[in-house]
């Protein structure tokens, strides 16, 4: 069912694993479905929000009433996030960026031999430079951790300027990557963490966008 609390809220969310492009047919890629981001954006538009879903490839349905921008690599995520910036009221990173990216990518498919090496160079930190340039935007980031999940989540926090993140522990079966379930900690900069408890991701996606909705009117009060 549709409701109108987010009507008048621009919400850009990111969704999918990042490629980086070796050569014209392989990538190193992750194991990121894309489910958690898409099920953000089918209930922001539920819930009445103009929404951006700027997608890494994912093998998911195009959720209906939504802007929909197809990326790629990391870098090109973060062309298409920082263009649209300054005309949302919220970003949420649901995207897993790639941390490297290849530095000489090959003109041509790459011809088997007995070994090879690949050099990596680091990728930007999308969210984090966000963060540092933050105004009127509620920013929300995803953390996957597999241990000291409220610590390292914090400190993500701290680092990247953020207004809520959520911070899943990846090593539970039910939560995380490409399955349909999630569970975690809420973490801001200024209140007690919020644990949430097994859900579905869809289920999820509504009680983080009722935390925006909270942010979003402290901001303006
Ligand atoms: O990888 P990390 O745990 O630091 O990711 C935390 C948040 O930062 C996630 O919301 C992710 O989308 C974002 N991120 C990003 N650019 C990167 C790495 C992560 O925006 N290069």
């Amino acid at each position: 069912c549709s409701t109108n609390e987010l009507e008048g809220t621009t919400i850009l969310v990111t969704a999918g694993g990042t490629q980086e492009s070796i050569d014209p047919v392989r990538y190193i890629g992750n194991r990121s479905s894309g489910k958690m981001g898409y099920a953000i954006a089918e209930q922001a538009a539920h819930m009445g929000a103009k929404v951006i879903l700027v997608s890494a490839p994912t093998s998911l349905p195009i959720p209906s009433g939504v802007d929909f921008i197809s990326v790629d690599s990391a870098v090109s995520m973060q062309e298409a996030v920082e263009a649209r910036y300054n005309d949302v009221n919220v970003v949420i990173m649901a995207a897993a960026v790639s941390d490297f990216r290849v530095l000489h990518k090959a003109e041509q498919k790459i011809k088997k031999m007995e070994s090879m090496t690949i050099e990596l160079v680091k990728n930007p930190d999308i969210l984090q430079g966000l963060g540092s340039k933050k105004s009127h935007q509620i920013l929300v980031g995803f953390a996957a951790e597999t241990e000291h999940v409220i610590k390292y989540g914090q400190d993500k926090v701290a680092k990247k300027n953020l207004d809520m993140l959520v911070a899943n522990d990846v090593s539970k079966s039910n939560a995380g990557f490409n399955v349909d379930t999630n569970e975690g900690y809420f973490l801001y900069p200024d209140k007690e963490p919020k644990e949430m408890p097994n859900m579905k991701k869809s289920d999820l996606a509504r009680h983080i966008l009722r935390e925006v909705i909270d942010l979003v009117a402290n901001k303006h009060s």
